[in-house]
């Protein structure tokens, strides 16, 4: 493993899998219209992004809705760098305007060189698919476009990744088991604790206000990206100016990823979850209520104020009237018919509720280790 390992690492989980859950969060949840400082109805928060595991953050509303995405010259290929003549399949940065902004179906993809980046793959990854089918056309279902036909297979594999990769890596394999049921050899759509009420799929407010935002303390203060740059990078420097990770401009050609260092098992070994990490991998931290001081101090493209991200869940929470940590652990225990433990004011080191947020990440460290 790369540098020295501390207590706060969190060796079975390469940091790759923190970008990739950021990533899926991008795929199903953005809502950029609540505010922090009045209260907002959480019923009426609307969701940006389809909550089907379905990539619209890659392919926005398709080649007619959103041609910007799309290369002019041939409509089944995303765009790659500045469009050049011809279709690129692969290339070395998004697609970026005169100001430098990336041409992408969700602005957060750009955030960090690490997600712009990992973006950057799944454009290339659905532009190879396209080559594929276009030299295999019994791929194709019915009257499917080589366009859609590549779209579902990129979506199958990304979604193959989300149950047998990450989700695991995550939750623990025993707990997916016990969520998926299974009939016979396969899965059946219908989960034990989430219904679907409507007809479409909706997300609960306290799985993105507090729960998925879990994946904030995985995040390292510093990476290293490749070979070439011998001192980690911090994600976001403290002084504005400095020397860092953060995104929203062209991707500096010193700051390329070498994919190997953030994900087990590039070189065709699968590597199944909970393997330590080794040679160049770089673990991510454990899932505690600690934070990355680069966190603390996002760029002003993020928080005009550099308010820390702790904070903003903290006030997000507030805002949209989440339940206590204790009350959800308690009406989960309700809905499930079983006991949940509800962490004592011993254990949460502090009497009184706290917020849905920090008291999961205060459940992980204390009942998860
Ligand atoms: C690495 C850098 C990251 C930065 C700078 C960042 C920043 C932010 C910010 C500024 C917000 C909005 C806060 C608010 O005003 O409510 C947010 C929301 C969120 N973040 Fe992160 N985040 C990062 C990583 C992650 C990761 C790794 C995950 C999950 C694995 C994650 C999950 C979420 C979720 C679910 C939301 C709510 C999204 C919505 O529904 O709008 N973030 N993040």
């Amino acid at each position: 493993m790369v540098g020295t390992a501390t207590p706060a690492d969190n060796p079975a989980l390469p940091a790759g899998y923190t970008y990739l859950a950021q990533f899926v969060d991008h795929d199903i949840t953005f809502d950029p219209t609540s505010r922090l400082d009045r209260v907002d109805d959480a019923e009426a928060v609307r969701n940006f992004r389809t909550p089907r595991f379905d990539l619209d953050s890659i392919y926005g509303g398709g080649p007619k809705a959103s041609p910007y995405l799309y290369n002019n010259n041939d409509q089944a290929l995303l765009l790659i760098d500045r469009a050049p003549a011809g279709p690129r399949l692969a290339g070395s940065d998004l697609p970026r305007n005169s100001q430098e902004r990336a041409l992408i179906g969700d602005p957060r993809n750009d955030v960090h060189v690490i997600i712009s980046q990992l973006h950057l793959a799944f454009l290339a990854f659905h532009n190879a698919v396209v080559i594929h089918v276009r030299s295999n056309p019994a791929l194709r279902w019915g009257n499917e476009s080589e366009f859609q036909t590549a779209c579902r297979l990129v979506r199958w594999h990304y979604q193959w990744i989300v149950l047998h990769d990450l989700l695991p890596r995550i939750v623990g394999p025993q707990t997916v088991e016990a969520v998926l049921t299974r009939k016979g050899k396969r899965y059946d759509a219908k989960l034990k604790l989430y219904n679907l009420r409507f007809k479409d799929p909706y997300i609960p407010i306290e799985f993105s206000a507090a729960a998925y935002r879990f994946g904030h303390s995985l995040v390292r203060d510093s990476y290293l990206l490749n070979s070439s740059n011998p001192s980690p990078l911090p994600l976001f420097s403290a002084d504005a100016g400095g020397a860092d990770l953060r995104g929203f401009r062209q991707l500096p050609e010193q700051l390329r990823i070498e994919w190997e260092r953030f994900f087990p098992g590039l070189d065709g070994a699968p590597v199944p979850p909970g393997t330590p990490a080794s040679g160049n991998l770089q673990p991510s931290m454990r899932l505690d209520t600690r934070l990355a001081p680069s966190l603390t101090h996002p760029p002003i493209d993020v928080d005009e104020q550099r308010r820390s991200i702790a904070l903003l869940n903290l006030f997000r929470g507030q805002a949209l009237g989440l339940p206590s940590g204790q009350d959800f652990a308690t009406a989960v225990g309700r809905r499930i018919g079983a006991s949940v433990h509800v962490l004592t004011p011993d254990e949460l080191g502090q009497p009184g509720p706290l917020p849905l947020w920090f008291y999961l990440l205060r459940e992980a460290e204390v009942l998860g280790g």
